[in-house]
């Protein structure tokens, strides 16, 4: 069976009692952490950094975190975060002049290697660098906020990704990543997504152990 994964954002998690929010989370079912890191130049906005992540570590959760850096420059960020306890760095291509160099710092730092897409970029440069990748996270929305409307091409976009997964023959995860709800679910297990980013949908309900039973009921038995 597909590996499928849920990825709650904590971007539209509670900041004052961040550690609590992702035990609950995670308690509820959630598989992954998705961190999200903002610098108020490659994106609008400002989030927080590595002595976030290590507090989160610190705080006993050992889930796997995504740590998903909307920040330029990049490089110098990556040993920090890999030291504070990323398991996945995923960066945007647009937030380094040498794309190789960067993915590879990842790797030395002994993190898994992701890399983002925002819906208006064109995908040819996977090519020349599908090889060293672990993740490719395509964002749904431009990236900078949560609560934004999910871009419906994006559908097409990972179709074009996924073909080129199967090509190059390698293991590579397609996280999606912004506006994404229940209703969008099913076209995108039909596409081969295995982990949803999923932030406002999660943390705006009221009640996140319904909306995550409901998220993981769907996604496991697809
Ligand atoms: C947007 C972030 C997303 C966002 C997802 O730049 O990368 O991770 O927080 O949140 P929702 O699901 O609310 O779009
Ligand atoms: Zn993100």
């Amino acid at each position: 069976m597909k590996k499928v994964f849920l990825a709650p954002s904590i971007l539209s998690a509670n900041f004052a009692i961040l550690g609590e929010e992702i035990k609950n989370v995670l308690n509820f079912g959630a598989d992954i952490i998705h961190f999200d890191v903002m610098d108020n130049h490659y994106v609008p906005n400002l989030t927080f950094g590595p002595m976030v992540l290590k507090s989160i570590r610190d705080y006993n959760i050992l889930a796997p975190i995504d740590v998903h850096i909307m920040a330029k420059p990049v490089d110098s960020l990556i040993p920090l975060f890999a030291k504070a306890g990323a398991t996945y760095i995923t960066i945007h291509p647009e937030s380094t002049n040498h794309i190789n160099r960067t993915l590879d710092i990842i790797k030395e730092n002994g993190c898994k290697v992701g890399i983002a897409i925002n819906p208006a970029l064109s995908i040819d440069f996977l090519d020349h660098v599908i090889e060293k990748l672990d993740l490719i996270l395509i964002m749904s929305v431009d990236p900078g906020f949560s609560n934004q409307k999910f871009i419906l091409n994006t559908l097409k976009k990972i179709r074009l990704v996924q073909n080129k997964i199967i090509l190059s023959k390698r293991k590579i995860y397609i996280s999606v990543d912004g506006g994404v709800k229940f209703c969008h679910l099913d076209s995108l297990l039909q596409l081969g997504v295995n982990i949803f980013v999923i932030g406002s949908y999660i943390f705006n309900h009221s009640n996140y152990k319904f909306v995550i039973k409901k998220i993981k009921n769907y996604i496991s038995n697809f």
